[in-house]
């Protein structure tokens, strides 16, 4: 039987346990470069002990991005810039991931708390693209890619993964979930493209194949590869968990490792209620279906819900977000709630409960 606290290997990769930290976006970039506050931000996840930290959304290209304060990874210079936060993760054996993103149409935003959503040419923002030209509530409408734009973003998805694999990360995910740019082409609710993009669920899930493939080719092939998906737009003609079972199987198939199974975020106001845990139904289905590793998200804030979501083989591996922003220690802290004896970055050893 597995615990919060046991080793995990995937690849190359030992992970200390399976505490692990949820991609976090910061809006808090310039000119898609991370620094001081990105330093703060996953620094102190580091003191905390979790196995890994999974950085937040990051564009693949500058378009990509949510906001105009996101990160991106399109050159070795963006990619440099997460170089100090990797080496400080590693000196206390967290390791580091990346979440390597396409926001789609959901992209060209401002900030969450600036006074207006979208930002203008001349605040730094572009024209979104999408499977279709349907817009999301509330956003512009996108353009529709074309084929070759498809397969450019293929690439560009490849090359990120190289070079986040050169500076230092080990663990890459694509980020496939959350209602951005790869589920806007395999939930039927956002494509309604007639070529080999859309129409049928082999089509549609087309593209994120095609990226997965592209991806587990640029990198060794004991990096592990993340995924992580919206198992279901939570509505009846939407996607859903037996279309995120076929999908995964199919990952599975192309070298992925692990899926980090996350829902929503494709149709505004769907009817999600989210109660301790909610998402974990999904990762435990998922992983008894397939028989890849998952990880959970959504919810995840006690010790013992943490344990018991590992022990009965629900998930692999836990993601936690809001409860680590509350406290970046949190796996310190579970540790000593659960009675196991993890080791403590020294300078922090007299906080620890006699
Ligand atoms: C501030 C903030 C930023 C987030 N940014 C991302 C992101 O970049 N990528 C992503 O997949 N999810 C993102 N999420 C979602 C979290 O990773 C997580 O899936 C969600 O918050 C549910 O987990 P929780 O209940 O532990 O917070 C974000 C959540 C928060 C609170």
């Amino acid at each position: 039987m597995n615990t919060l606290f046991n080793p995990l290997t995937i690849g190359s990769v030992t992970f200390q346990n399976r505490v692990w930290v949820s991609p976090m976006c910061q809006y808090s970039a310039v000119d898609g470069l991370v620094g001081q506050w990105h330093s703060a931000h996953l620094n102190a996840f580091a003191t905390g002990a979790p196995g890994l930290i999974m950085v937040e959304a990051t564009g693949v290209v500058p378009e990509g991005r949510i906001s105009i304060a996101c990160p991106t990874i399109n050159d070795d210079k963006h990619a440099g810039a997460f170089k100090p936060m990797i080496d400080f993760a590693h000196s206390h054996n967290v390791k580091m991931g990346i979440q390597l993103a396409h926001a789609g149409r959901k992209g060209s935003t401002m900030r969450p708390w600036d006074d207006h959503r979208m930002a203008s040419a001349e605040e730094g923002g572009w024209q979104s693209v999408s499977s279709s030209a349907i817009a999301f509530h509330g956003y512009p409408e996108p353009r529709a890619l074309t084929v070759d734009e498809i397969h450019q973003l293929t690439h560009d998805f490849a090359a990120a993964a190289k070079r986040a694999v050169d500076v230092g990360f080990d663990v890459i995910e694509i980020h496939a979930a959350h209602g951005y740019l790869l589920h806007q082409f395999y939930s039927p609710l956002a494509n309604t493209r007639t070529d080999e993009y859309g129409g049928s669920f082999e089509n549609r899930v087309r593209f994120l194949l095609e990226t997965a493939m592209a991806v587990r080719a640029a990198i060794p092939a004991s990096t592990p590869l993340f995924v992580r998906i919206s198992a279901t737009d939570w509505v009846d003609d939407g996607w859903n968990l037996v279309d995120s079972i076929e999908l995964c199987t199919q990952l599975k198939a192309l070298g992925v490792d692990l899926i980090d199974v996350s829902t929503g975020g494709n149709v505004h106001n769907a009817p999600i209620k989210a109660t301790p845990g909610f998402q974990v139904p999904f990762a435990a289905a998922i992983r008894a279906e397939v028989k890849i590793m998952t990880g959970a998200v959504g919810l995840i804030t006690e010790p013992e819900q943490a344990q018991y979501i590992i022990e009965t083989g629900e998930a692999d591996a836990v993601f936690l977000a809001r409860a680590m922003i509350r406290n970046p220690r949190w796996a310190l802290n579970a540790a000593e709630k659960l009675g196991v004896k993890i080791e403590w970055p020294h300078q922090l050893e007299r906080g620890q409960t006699l």
